[in-house]
């Protein structure tokens, strides 16, 4: 049977666990690669109204945010050929790819260039932060059809103060936000706890 949204709501379980035990960032980054590939590992639980994608520019939902702001779980949308500015995230960060493919460049904004590629297929991770490499370029891997990958953060991302870079190397200010202005109800247990009472007499 299906979980569906269940296995949303385990992954956020499973963040909670890990963020209350104060991890440093390489435990956060190896503990939480394995909550998020359990989390992209199938894909029948992202709500539809979170896989919306826009032909103006790339979608960032947010799906929850810890109520101490020390994670966040967002769908990115990506239409046909989206792609992000070079941008960095100043916190450390996991990509999950749901559906469809994704490429991150890699960029040495000193040399003002990419260093490399890496393409994300369903059920991959990879991650981010300032002490592995923070500044890349994430395009949509396919120019005719969306993709759509989950990303966890060490922060409420929506909300940290980062930075988008030209080619030059020159940063602006930057500061992502969210598409959506309320979350999806991912706690609306009652239909499974109703199949569970005993038969009324
Ligand atoms: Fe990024």
């Amino acid at each position: 049977m299906s979980e569906g949204i269940e296995r949303l709501r385990r992954c956020i379980a499973g963040f909670t666990r890990l963020v209350e035990t104060a991890p440093d960032e390489p435990r956060a980054l190896e503990e939480g690669a394995r909550l998020l590939a359990d989390l992209v590992a199938v894909d029948d639980w992202l709500p539809p109204e979170c896989a919306v994608p826009d032909r103006e520019r790339y979608q960032q939902y947010l799906l929850h945010c810890d109520p101490l702001e020390r994670f966040s779980v967002v769908s990115f949308v990506w239409g046909p050929g989206q792609a992000t500015p070079i941008h960095d995230h100043g916190v450390w960060g996991l990509i999950g790819m749901l559906r469809g493919a994704e490429l991150s460049h890699d960029w040495d904004l000193a040399a003002g260039r990419r260093t490399g590629t890496t393409r994300l297929e369903p059920g991959m991770v990879a991650a981010v932060s300032p002490r592995i490499g923070d500044v890349h370029q994430v395009e949509n891997a396919f120019g005719d059809r969306s993709s759509i990958s989950i990303h966890v953060y060490g922060a409420n991302i929506g909300a940290v103060a980062r930075r988008v870079f030209r080619e030059t190397g020159a940063a602006v200010p930057f500061v992502s936000g969210y598409t959506n202005a309320t979350v999806p109800n991912l706690w609306d247990r009652s239909a499974a706890v109703r199949a569970g009472l005993p038969d009324r007499a």
